[in-house]
């Protein structure tokens, strides 16, 4: 940028694709403007020549352009300014900020927690550039939504017939821990409270928008071509359904969803009904910010069919089991009702636990399941892998299921520990979660084993008892355990002592158990499995 003889400010715009400047163009009307989808579709360079243009144009403009690190905005971003900028602006470099001649400011920004959004509380920004959007919480980006309104420095401006809407520019890749909100609002338009469809519009970016790339470095689109099946289609062609990061990749809705109205099982085609001699298993995620609960049935062939889900936010402890109660009809004679191990704590003025109003209000008997998240989720990706008896996966879900589903296609890898998953954006992890505590509660017992008639008859807390390492039966309702199924439907009960990391093994074909001390605790899931 340059001051020519009369003073003015002369912008060389750098020429731009015609995707790009579809992007820019239909933004002065809109709000929210997404541009996303490949990678290197020439999205972030598009954003500079853009706030320049409005610096200069509207006079007094407050401009704030955001990336989620200061690495990256000073690696992608400030050397441009700089060099466009410097010498006709005043650059203050403690604020990262440009001060215009006509009184514009662009300043930059960057985010390392949701508390920094407390520096941008109570502030009026015209117009707001977020780069790499899905890099950004929701909560991130609901506080810079609500920066966005008309600044006092650019209403005189408007005074002298500018118009100006406030409005943000978004770029984005999918996958990331805001890929859900960026989903949500920009591919699949699913609008909650006050949004309101016209205030959005998306231009989807591929590589092969960008001659720029195409021309001198065709190796870069060699290099997205060869990346492993989803992470190609998210890079390459901006699919928003598989990304890079995501924590279930084995999920496939062709392979793991079923249609209620319309489904084969042991070669009979029609509407889901659950047999006689399945077994039906509720599980739920239970916190105040969230119920999330599933109704699942096991058939003789080890399939587990989750029928049902059931999900609300606010729910009293009380309302909760009134609601599961009444989404249950009689015949669904639940086998174990699953939940999380939190909800044993007693509250600290009533001294009661949420399990125990659950029992004493609805007649829940809570199965207390085991919170070692990395083996629940191994757990959930065994039921994941095919079942040789029926060539399906073990795991089958109801199309109508749709919140678990969309939560089991988006959840992301833990960043730190790659054997869990992330635990933000939390509102997408409660169905998940009350699926691993379904997992972990159940699994198939070595095969073979037949439990004489005389020992069925005995309670399973008669069993552990008989081992001594349960002080009562008080203590083996506290300590919990779990119950299975054999293969040929026989059943018996296995103890697991998870607190203590034992448990107790039958031998086959003998009535007396045995207890035996299993070492390598986190491995036995994988042993026991039926391959
Ligand atoms: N209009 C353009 N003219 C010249 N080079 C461009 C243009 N648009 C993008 N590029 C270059 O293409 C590369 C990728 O662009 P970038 O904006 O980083 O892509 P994205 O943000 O979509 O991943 C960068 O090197 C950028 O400088
Ligand atoms: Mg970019």
């Amino acid at each position: 940028m340059i001051v020519d003889e009369l003073g003015r400010l002369v912008y060389n715009t750098p020429k731009l694709y015609p995707k790009q400047l579809e992007f820019l163009k239909g933004s002065d009307k809109v709000t929210y403007n997404g541009y996303g989808g490949a990678r290197g579709g020439g999205k972030s360079f598009c954003l500079r020549p853009k706030a320049i243009q409005l610096a200069l144009k509207y006079p007094g403009i407050n401009i704030l352009f955001v990336r989620r690190t200061l690495r990256e905005l000073e690696e992608n971003h400030l050397p441009y300014f700089e060099r466009e900028l410097g010498g006709v602006c005043r650059y203050d470099s403690k604020k990262y900020l440009f001060k215009f001649p006509n009184g514009s400011r662009l300043r930059f920004g960057y985010v390392n927690t949701e508390n920094d959004m407390e520096t941008y509380q109570g502030q009026s920004i015209d117009a707001i550039f977020i780069d790499e959007a899905t890099h950004f919480t929701e909560k991130m980006f609901m506080k810079f939504t609500e920066c966005l309104r008309l600044s006092d420095t650019i209403k005189p401006a408007l005074e002298k017939g500018l118009v100006f809407k406030p409005r943000m520019y978004l770029t984005a890749n999918p996958g990331g821990v805001g890929h859900y909100w960026f989903k949500r609002l920009f591919i699949d338009k699913e609008y909650r409270g006050d949004e309101k469809a016209e205030d959005y519009r998306f231009v989807q970016s591929l590589v092969f928008d960008n001659e720029f790339i195409l021309k001198n470095d065709p190796k870069y689109v060699e290099r997205l071509q060869a990346l492993p099946e989803k992470e190609r289609q998210a890079m390459l062609y901006g699919d928003w359904d598989s990304f890079e990061g995501q924590f279930f990749e084995e999920f496939d809705e062709e392979l793991h969803t079923f249609d209620p109205e319309n489904v084969c099982i042991d070669g009979e085609t029609g509407v889901f009904e659950i047999r006689n001699n399945w077994r039906i298993y509720r599980s739920r995620d239970y916190g105040l910010d969230m119920l999330a609960a599933l109704w699942c049935a096991r058939d003789e062939n080890g399939t587990f069919w989750v029928y049902r889900e059931y999900g609300k936010s606010n729910m009293p402890v009380s309302a909760s089991g009134e609601k599961l109660n009444n989404l249950t009809s009689p015949e669904e004679v639940i086998y174990s009702d699953i939940a999380p191990p939190d909800m044993w704590n007693r509250n600290q003025q009533t001294g009661r636990s949420a399990a125990d109003i659950l029992y004493r209000e609805c007649g829940q008997r809570l199965l207390k399941a085991n919170n070692d998240r990395e083996m629940g989720w191994l757990m959930v990706k065994e039921l994941m892998r095919i079942n040789p008896a029926t060539g399906r996966p073990y795991l089958q879900i109801s199309r109508n299921c749709t919140q678990l589903i969309k939560c089991l296609r988006i959840i992301q890898h833990d960043e730190k520990n790659p054997n869990d998953c992330a635990k933000i954006p939390h509102d997408i992890t409660h169905f998940p979660d009350a699926l691993r505590y379904l997992c972990s509660s159940y699994t198939y017992a070595p095969s073979g084993i037949v439990m004489p008639g005389e020992v069925r008859k005995r309670t399973f807390a008669d069993y552990a008892l008989d081992l001594g390492d349960y002080e009562d039966k008080e203590d083996v309702e506290s300590n919990g355990y779990i119950e299975m199924g054999d293969l040929d439907d026989d059943w018996f009960s296995w103890s697991i002592n998870w607190k203590r990391n034992w448990s107790f093994n039958s031998r086959k074909g003998r009535s007396k158990f045995t207890g035996k001390l299993i070492k390598g605790f986190k491995d036995w899931p994988k042993r026991f499995f039926r391959d």
